[in-house]
């Protein structure tokens, strides 16, 4: 062979390789063995941002929880705040307690795992990546939340919400769509909740005003949130107070108005006040002066002891003197 058809042939050769290359679809990126979700932290740098500002990431450290807990010498504790993969049980089925790296609480292997080792994407034409997305329709329904959530019937109350604040699950009011780099939407894994003063501002609208006989009438209203006011844990509480300006210019002290709240198992003489999702509780005061301003305040408490300075303060509303 002469040089010239030796260069012909790598020529041709070349060309078939080219062609191959042009109508093989490019391969999937190769499989990361997942074994950590320290290694989804480090690719997903937007969504670990988010998880790390959650809850979720604090519920192995949680100060409040340990305390609880004995330090998780109450082995029951375990099972939501460092579970395993909820995707490794079927909906409905209780979670169980994993042994490795339970200070990251509730991680994204937690809510992402796949039987196979693969993640649970919603996307139904899911990227090619290192990480493997398979759709599953599961990952963004009520269920998997349910799986640690409904222990107080949130998810129940959910169910049971008329259809404007229901949605389409509980995604619509906890996880917002982001824009993420690549160009798609994304949602927001913060996941706010009673710890988040803007989420209980949008809960429910405070209203008072006054009526014959001096009084003044209060209404509070859940206009905004998809199961009952406070919900899930029996340790949230929310207060309504008032207070008077008497004529010599000084505000009473707050006084007691109502109280919001699922007692504990063992407070058998308390009954569960709650307000659900749409519904409005009614009440009025009678300040001792009459046609006295009146202020009426709402506070929010993650446990029903904390004193009224540690509270937040969710909504306040006055009633103009003389009515
Ligand atoms: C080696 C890097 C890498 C690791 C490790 C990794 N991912 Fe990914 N992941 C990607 C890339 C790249 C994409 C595709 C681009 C995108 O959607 O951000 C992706 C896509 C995804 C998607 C699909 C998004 C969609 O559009 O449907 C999900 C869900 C996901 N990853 C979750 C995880 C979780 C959970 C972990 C850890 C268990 C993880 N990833 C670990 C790189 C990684
Ligand atoms: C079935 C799942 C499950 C089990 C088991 C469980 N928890 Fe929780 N826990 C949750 C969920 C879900 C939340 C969040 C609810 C909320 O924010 O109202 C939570 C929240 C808490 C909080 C509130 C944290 C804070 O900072 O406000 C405390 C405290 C707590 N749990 C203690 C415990 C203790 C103690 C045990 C064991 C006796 C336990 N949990 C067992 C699911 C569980
Ligand atoms: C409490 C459960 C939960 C945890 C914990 C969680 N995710 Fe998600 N994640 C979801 C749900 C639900 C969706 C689907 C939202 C949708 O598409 O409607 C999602 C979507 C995603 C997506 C695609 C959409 C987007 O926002 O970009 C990525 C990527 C992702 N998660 C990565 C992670 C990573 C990384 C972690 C850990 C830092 C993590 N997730 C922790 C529940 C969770
Ligand atoms: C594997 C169990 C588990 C799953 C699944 C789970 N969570 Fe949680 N979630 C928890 C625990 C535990 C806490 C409390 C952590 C703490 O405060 O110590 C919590 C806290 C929260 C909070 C309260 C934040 C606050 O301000 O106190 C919200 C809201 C929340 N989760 C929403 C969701 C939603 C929505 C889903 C479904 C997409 C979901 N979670 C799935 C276990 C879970
Ligand atoms: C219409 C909007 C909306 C929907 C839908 C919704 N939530 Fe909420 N959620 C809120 C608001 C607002 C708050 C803050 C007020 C409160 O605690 O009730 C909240 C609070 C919470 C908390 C915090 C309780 C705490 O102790 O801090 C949890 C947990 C929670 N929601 C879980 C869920 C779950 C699970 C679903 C789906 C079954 C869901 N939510 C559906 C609006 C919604």
């Amino acid at each position: 062979m002469n040089a010239a058809r030796v260069l012909a042939l790598l020529l041709s050769a070349a060309g078939v390789v080219v062609l191959v290359l042009v109508l093989k679809p490019p391969p999937e990126p190769e499989f990361v063995e997942l074994q950590s979700s320290s290694q989804c932290l480090e690719c997903h740098p937007n969504v670990a941002a988010e998880w790390r500002d959650s809850w979720h990431a604090r519920a192995y450290v949680d100060p409040e929880v340990r305390r609880l807990s004995n330090d998780f010498a109450n082995e029951e504790c375990i099972a939501c705040h460092a579970p395993r993969p909820v995707l490794h049980f079927q909906a409905g089925e209780r979670v169980l307690a994993r042994f490795a790296e339970r200070d990251l609480g509730v991680d994204c292997l937690t809510c992402h795992q796949l039987p196979d080792g693969s993640v649970a994407t919603s996307s139904p034409d899911p990227p090619a990546a290192p990480c493997r997305p398979r759709h599953s329709p599961r990952l963004a329904d009520v269920s998997l939340c349910a799986s640690c959530h409904d222990q107080h019937g949130t998810v129940r109350q959910w169910a049971a919400a008329p259809p404007e604040l229901k949605g389409e699950g509980c995604l619509d009011c906890h996880a917002e769509p982001v824009p993420r780099p690549a160009g798609r939407m994304g949602r927001a894994h913060h996941f706010p909740g009673g710890h988040d003063p803007d989420m209980l501002r949008r809960a429910v609208e405070l209203r008072a005003e006054s009526e014959a006989g001096g009084r003044v009438r209060v209404e509070l209203e859940n206009v905004g949130a998809g199961h009952n006011f406070p919900t899930d844990e029996r340790s949230r509480a929310a207060d309504l107070q008032w207070r008077e300006r008497g004529s010599d210019g000084t505000w009473s002290a707050w006084r007691h108005l109502h109280r919001f709240r699922d007692p504990y198992r063992d407070e058998t003489d308390l009954t569960n006040t709650q307000l659900p999702a749409g519904e409005t509780w009614r009440g009025t005061v009678t300040p001792e002066e009459a046609g006295a301003e009146v202020e009426v305040r709402l506070l929010y408490r993650t446990n029903p002891f904390q004193p009224d300075e540690e509270a937040t303060e969710v909504h306040r509303v006055s009633v103009a003197p003389g009515g």
